[in-house]
């Protein structure tokens, strides 16, 4: 059962403009999901503005980390802001392909194959990244319509300048998928015929015991490895994790090998490295009296056992199970795989379940003194 808090603070107005600055104060943070705990597609979760009241009221920072995306985290944040009805500072939301800059170093300067989104909005949240030769499914289809012939897309305006007709044609370097597929037949396809490919060139393919003998001919990177995730439909959906299953399925029937990669997101060290940054940098704790960096609590917000809580769990955060998403039963048994530290019905219980917490921290503290 939750725990009801004293600290219930009053129900005043939302002043949407005070979370322009987040708070600074708390010894905790909390770092929250956004599909299945604040939002299912276009609905607003009904708890989800009194949880946000709670954060400001008890000057708690937070952040958002998502294993959604497909835009940049700007549009993401603003998106997320029309939706909640308050402003979402881009700079305190982590987004799937986030971590993914990482890679640019490696890449910027190679042609890169970026999957998923709608239109050319991942090849947009590429280049913004420093990706500078990024081409897409879309346009190799638009250049070579029989290289997807079932694939019934409409046709799309497609610049067919110069830079993007040679980067089609150029071997590709390194395959990434963005967000998810919004065209499973095509994308899938594509991607085999890069992994398959001589050297990285479509439209080729390697002699038929190479295939079987030598490894994958690009690296292939996912952004989050979500077999399913919640919207507003009544059971989960499939989420990039599931299109992998297909790829690796596909990949392994074809050339008799495992497909090799990498994937970012939730549950994956990589991203919690990228999310601590960011609490260092928003809410930076004060050095112990030794010098030392004081250890950072945080309390991880999610409805995904399999990303959110074994992610959290990995990296020593708490983790707060919430039922309004990919979890569900019928009372408040953990999750048998991935057991959170707490399991409750939705995001306001969760942050009045960190408060109780924190208060009994507080109160054992100063009894030892
Ligand atoms: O693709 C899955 C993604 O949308 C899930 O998002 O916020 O539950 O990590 P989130
Ligand atoms: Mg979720």
């Amino acid at each position: 059962m939750i725990a009801r808090l004293s600290i219930r603070a009053p129900r005043t107005a939302f002043c949407v403009r005070r979370l322009h600055t987040q708070p600074k104060t708390a010894p905790f943070n909390i770092v929250f999901d956004i599909d299945g705990v604040l939002i299912k597609g276009k609905q607003v979760i009904p708890q989800t503005r009194r949880a946000l009241e709670l954060l400001w009221e008890n000057n708690v920072p937070y952040i958002f980390l998502t294993n959604g995306g497909g835009v940049p985290e700007s549009e993401k944040a603003e998106e997320l802001s029309k939706k909640l009805g308050v402003p979402v500072n881009p700079d305190h939301l982590i987004v799937s392909h986030s971590p993914m800059r990482s890679l640019v170093p490696q890449y910027k300067d190679s042609n890169i194959l970026v999957v998923g989104g709608k239109g050319s909005s991942c090849k947009r949240v590429a280049e913004s990244y420093g990706f500078r030769r990024v081409v897409t499914p879309e346009e190799v289809h638009a250049v070579h319509p029989s290289a997807c012939p079932i694939s019934f897309c409409e046709a799309r305006p497609v610049p067919f300048n110069k830079e993007y007709l040679q980067n089609v044609g150029m071997p590709v370097e390194a395959v990434m998928v963005f967000h998810d597929s919004v065209d499973w037949g095509r994308d899938l396809q594509i991607c085999l015929d890069a992994l398959a490919s001589k050297g990285g060139a479509l439209g080729t393919i390697k002699d038929s015991e190479d295939l079987h003998s030598t490894k994958q001919s690009v690296p292939i990177y996912f952004s989050n490895p979500d077999v399913v995730w919640s919207n507003e439909y009544p059971v989960p959906r499939f989420g990039q994790g599931t299109f992998k299953l297909c790829l690796e399925k596909i990949y392994k029937n074809l050339t008799g090998q495992e497909l090799e990669f990498t994937t970012f997101g939730k549950p994956m060290t990589t991203t919690y490295q990228y999310a601590e940054t960011l609490l260092n940098r928003i809410s930076p704790f004060p050095p112990t009296s030794d010098g030392q960096p004081s250890k950072r609590t945080v309390y991880a917000v999610g409805d995904n056992p399999y990303a959110d809580i074994a992610g959290a769990n990995a990296y020593g955060w708490d983790s707060v199970l919430v039922k309004t998403g990919v979890f569900r039963t019928k009372g408040y048994e953990n999750h048998h795989v991935h057991p959170a530290t707490a399991v409750v019905d939705h995001v306001e219980d969760a942050v009045r379940w960190i408060f109780a917490k924190e208060k009994m921290k507080a109160q054992e503290q100063q009894k030892q003194r």
